[in-house]
């Protein structure tokens, strides 16, 4: 080997070298590209060298040019790399910055909740459609005949005074009300469809209360209403007890103590009893009065029934151990999220 050519292989040599650092340390694909024209392009010094190439003897120049053509391809194979590494490199970066964690869980919006009340008389509805009635409902503004005419209120009775019931400013006086009891929605339902009735209605009721622990002006009441062939006193005392099991659980029981109410004969007040042996009075109950069922149109020597009503908001105060019936109306959210 001439020298000449000696030199050009070291010079090739070294301006690879050269090359390749600068490859080595381009830190992004811009500055890479960017060296190109200087690494590869045609005024790159390791092209330059091949113009020396003419000035060989005539039998060296083939090694010569081999070993430039070498050199080139070294510079470029390793430039393709270099561009590659690079570009994978921004490609993840790019993913990372634009990732998305499809395995983090966002707190749930918060979601409300059906108020107690609402709750226990859908549970209460629950009970009793399992035992095969229906649920009716009537107006919450009634009529003076509903609430009381129909029910054998007598007119003098104290129920009917204004210290008592929220009349309403409609039509002439007092003959417009918020119902007392949901004990109208027996009359309306007994006008409206023929017997066997299996019915239940449950609902708001209205009276001139003040506000207590165990007193609303607003409270709700549910009513029972069947009128089939030869019911009987017997049949209700089973209903009743059906239902107390049913709603409350094997330990408890019930019973029907002597009372009175103008819409039933006989009447009774029903008792539910503890599993600790302590009795609760729950509502009211009758065997339907032959007067009720023939104004509303019910003929009583073909049909008879019974009827029981209670409160809602008091069998809840239980059930849950609420201590004052207000908490229910104030809205308190921390109160309320209990149940
Ligand atoms: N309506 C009565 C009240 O509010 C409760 C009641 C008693 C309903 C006897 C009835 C019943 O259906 O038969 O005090």
């Amino acid at each position: 080997m001439t020298s000449e050519v000696a030199a050009l292989a070291a010079e090739a040599h070294s301006l690879t070298a050269e090359a390749l650092a600068a490859i080595a340390a381009a830190a992004d694909v811009g500055a890479l590209t960017a060296a190109r024209p200087y690494l590869l392009g045609r005024g790159s010094p390791l092209t330059g060298l091949r113009r020396r190439l003419g000035a060989l003897a005539p039998e060296d120049r083939p090694v010569a040019g081999r070993a430039l053509s070498g050199a080139l391809a070294t510079v470029e194979t390793r430039y393709d790399a270099r561009l590659e590494e690079l570009r994978a490199a921004e490609r993840r970066r790019r993913l990372e910055a634009e990732r998305l964690d499809l395995t983090e869980l966002p707190e749930p919006p918060p979601v409300g909740r059906l108020h107690v009340i609402t709750q226990t008389l859908q549970r209460l509805e629950d009970t009793f459609c399992a035992m095969g009635y229906t649920v009716a409902e009537g107006p919450e503004i009634e009529t003076e005949w509903h609430n009381f005419g129909a029910l054998n209120f007598p007119p003098g009775h104290p129920a009917r005074d204004m210290y008592d019931t929220l009349y309403v400013d409609h039509g002439p006086p007092a003959s417009t009300l918020l119902r007392t009891h949901t004990s109208p929605v027996q009359v309306r339902v007994m006008q409206s469809r023929p017997p066997p009735l299996y019915v239940v209605a449950p609902g708001r009721c209205y009276r001139q209360d003040t506000a207590d622990a165990t007193h609303m002006p607003v409270f709700h009441q549910i009513e029972g209403l069947v009128i089939d062939d030869g019911i009987t006193l017997g049949d209700l005392a089973g209903a009743i007890e059906t239902f107390t099991t049913a709603y409350f659980g094997a330990g408890f029981t019930s019973r029907l103590r002597p009372s009175y109410f103008p819409f039933t004969e006989p009447s009774a007040e029903f008792d539910v009893q503890r599993p600790d042996g302590t009795w609760l009075e729950l509502g009211g109950c009758g065997v339907v009065h032959p007067s009720v069922l023939e104004v509303c149109g019910v003929d009583s020597e073909r049909w008879s029934g019974f009827a029981f009503g209670f409160g809602i908001d008091r069998l809840a105060m239980l059930r849950y151990g609420i201590g004052d019936l207000r908490d229910l109306w104030t809205n308190d959210v921390r109160f309320l999220e209990q149940f």
